[in-house]
């Protein structure tokens, strides 16, 4: 299966290409933070960014990896540009696509970043959406495979979730089943992914994607609300408890429904096991989904890195996804030098 030109949904590739991209995040986070080596393949490229909400790690990552790889990028913050308004979402995305080289849009509703993806030439990459957020998934791919315990596979390993089926936890689930990992969901009834996530048009069965990556990974899902899910967990993740896309329903609290169950603490990580890392795609808010003490705790919170890792892997998703420039490093010396030539070559296969 040639890889689609656009990335949206992990769920329209193959382990095989999720796995490539990041063999090319690997490749090229070690030539630029081991050698200093920046691998100019965007060269004189132009990078889109829409949002129509706010960010810090995901804007701040897919513009400083495009300085990385050579090129610029355009923030268009909210109101900045036409997004379906007067002038049509196609013309909008046809237009842009004749600009531009790559695009990124974080939108309020998922269609819109797939009208923008079936209008545009070139490649358009989700930010986040109220449904998933793809670029994340590839982000925390790369925390917990540089983060596997010794003796076991990224396959072995199981993630276990903890809070609301908000599109972060959803996307975990996507990507945990494609890969082959066990993916967990402790979280109250009400708040769990088979009520369906944050998905309110075009509603799908979120489980049944899952599964169904599951059937060809051998991945397992198990989603409840007794803590005892959580046993032996290699990774622990949360995430807000309100966010971006929420809104309180009918006079429910969000601290009734998820505090103290639902908090990450030292004694919910104990739970998990001695060796469960803790994971979250932050912004965090302290003392309500997860504590200070586990947060900064410097053996078991995986957290900082995993924003870092934000950066390194969106470098390779635009160097897979944009229009590459050839890599231009003869006579250049790093170490990461055959890695890299071989993930690319991996990448080109691929994509034929
Ligand atoms: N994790 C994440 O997407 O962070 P931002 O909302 O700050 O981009």
């Amino acid at each position: 299966m040639a890889m689609v030109k656009d990335f949206i949904d992990s769920n329209d590739f193959t382990k095989e290409q999720i796995l490539a991209i990041e063999d090319l995040a690997i490749a090229m986070k070690k030539a630029i933070k081991q050698n200093g080596y920046y691998p100019h393949l965007l060269r004189n490229k132009s990078l889109g960014m829409i949002f129509q909400q706010v960010s810090t790690r995901t804007r701040l990552s897919f513009e400083t990896a495009m300085t990385d790889l050579g090129g610029h990028a355009q923030f268009y913050g909210p109101g900045t540009i036409q997004l379906g308004g007067h002038e049509s979402l196609g013309d909008t995305a046809r237009v842009m696509g004749s600009l531009l080289d790559i695009m990124m849009a974080r939108v309020n509703r998922h269609k819109d970043v797939q009208g923008l993806a079936e209008g545009s030439a070139v490649a358009v990459i989700n930010g986040m959406s109220e449904y998933n957020h793809p670029t994340q998934e590839i982000g925390d791919l790369l925390t917990m495979l540089e983060n596997v315990p010794e003796g076991k596979r990224i396959e072995d390993c199981t993630l276990a979730f903890i809070g609301d089926a908000t599109q972060v936890c959803v996307s975990l689930m996507f990507i945990c089943s494609k890969i082959g990992m066990h993916f967990v969901q402790f979280g109250p009834k009400g708040h769990q992914i088979t009520d369906g996530g944050l998905q309110v048009e075009n509603k799908v069965d979120l489980l049944a994607i899952g599964e169904a990556n599951c059937k060809e990974s051998g991945g397992t899902i198990v989603i409840s609300d007794d803590i005892e899910c959580i046993k032996g967990a290699d990774f622990v993740y949360t995430d807000v408890w309100y966010g971006l896309y929420d809104a309180e329903e009918g006079g429910e609290s969000y601290m009734d429904v998820f505090y103290p169950k639902y908090q990450v603490n030292m004694d919910l990580m104990n739970y998990a096991g001695p060796n469960s890392k803790f994971m979250h795609c932050l912004p965090a808010t302290r003392g309500e989904e997860v504590t200070d003490e586990v947060m900064d705790d410097s053996e078991r919170s995986l957290c900082w890195d995993e924003a870092e890792n934000r950066k390194h892997s969106i470098r390779a998703l635009l160097a897979t996804f944009g229009k590459r420039t050839p890599l231009n490093d003869e006579g250049v010396d790093y170490s990461s030098k055959e890695e890299l030539h071989a993930a690319l070559a991996h990448i080109e296969a691929l994509q034929a």
